[in-house]
């Protein structure tokens, strides 16, 4: 069984303009020590499937319309919403996109860190090293300097001191850690972080991914990184699952979709990626643009941009077929795909 099974899932939100259709069948198995990147372009539902994991979404505007989340074999779904607190907080963390939402600038660093670890620390006391029957003010100091243990793990030099800076007295990239530190301090069985790196520079963004495939990989936590960028997949993920318009049109493992991508979509996506000498052309292979999905395409929802669509592809949504162990593509025109 599958840490994580999205299983066919189909999800409308409602806006100004009518109910779009944003997710339409997402289908997705994460294993313990996996690393997925989700990439695909800007609106394709990568963080609204997140936070239907996490179930962050509000209900309305989103409606689930079918479908399950399997974590651990239970739909998260239709749990309770204490059930799901508890799940949230500590097998189940998440790295906002919104960068503005993730620390608190009124309160000391290592404090927020120490919330954290305090809260998970009433239902899992072991996270803090203690015993069931443990007192407040015992759990606060663990929780402190659990905190301060996160920040060294981080990377943040001379943490016990740092711990009392507030947010403003950290450097963009030291805040991505502090962000890190506190997602995992729970020690998580899944971490889903969005865009995590996409406000650093290069530099800093391969030092913090590095920083963050280090650690998961320590404790075998399964990631979702949500990224539009197909570097940070190859540089981290160990697979990838490539989204189109609410739609998984191929997955896994990173290596092999990113040497012998099937469907033309994923192939748009990597001709499309800068490469030394040559200019950047942002989808320039790829005319037209993400369809409308209060009223999506017909069928493969790709079919409107793509070269080898015929009207068979305006029947259905295609089923996903596997290319080989593990590497699913979702394109009725696959025989056809040149090598
Ligand atoms: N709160 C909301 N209310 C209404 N529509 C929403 C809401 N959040 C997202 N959407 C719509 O859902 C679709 C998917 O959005 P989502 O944020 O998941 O895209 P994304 O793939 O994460 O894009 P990006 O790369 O820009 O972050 C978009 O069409 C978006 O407009
Ligand atoms: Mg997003």
């Amino acid at each position: 069984m599958p840490l994580l099974h999205i299983d066919n899932l189909h999800l409308a939100m409602r806006s100004f303009d009518g109910e779009a259709h944003v997710l339409n069948g997402v289908e997705l198995k994460v294993d313990k020590g996996e690393i997925w990147g989700l990439a695909g372009e800007t609106g394709c539902g990568k963080s609204v499937t997140g936070l239907s994991v996490s179930r962050l979404l509000g209900t309305p505007p989103a409606r689930y319309l079918q479908g399950r989340i399997l974590f651990d074999g239970q739909d998260v779904l239709t749990m309770d919403e204490r059930a799901m607190r508890r799940l949230r907080g500590r097998a189940i963390s998440m790295i906002f996109q919104d960068p503005s939402t993730n620390l608190n600038p009124v309160l000391r660093v290592g404090e927020q860190i120490a919330d954290v670890a305090f809260e998970i620390g009433r239902h899992a006391p072991e996270v803090l090293g203690l015993g069931p029957q443990t007192g407040l003010a015992e759990r606060r100091r663990a929780a402190k300097q659990l905190g301060v243990d996160m920040l060294e793990r981080v990377g943040i030099p001379d943490a016990a001191r740092r711990a009392h800076d507030y947010p403003h007295q950290f450097s963009g990239g030291m805040r991505q850690r502090v962000l890190i530190a506190m997602a995992l301090v729970g020690q998580p069985r899944l971490l889903i972080a969005d865009e995590p790196t996409t406000a650093l520079d290069v530099t800093l963004q391969a030092q913090i991914l590095r920083l963050l495939s280090d650690l998961v990989k320590r404790s075998d936590t399964a990631v979702l990184m949500i990224t539009h960028n197909l570097g940070v997949v190859a540089q981290i993920c160990s697979h990838v699952a490539v989204m189109y318009a609410g739609h998984v049109v191929e997955s896994g493992r990173t290596r092999e979709v990113l040497r012998s991508p099937q469907h033309p979509y994923t192939r748009a996506l990597l001709a499309a990626l800068p490469r030394p000498g040559v200019p950047r052309g942002q989808l320039a292979n790829l005319p037209g643009r993400v369809p409308d999905l209060i009223r999506p395409p017909p069928g493969c929802r790709f079919a409107p941009r793509c070269a080898r669509a015929t009207s068979a592809c305006t029947v259905a949504t295609p089923a996903s077929v596997a290319v080989s162990d593990q590497h699913l593509v979702a394109c009725i025109h696959l025989d056809e795909v040149p090598p």
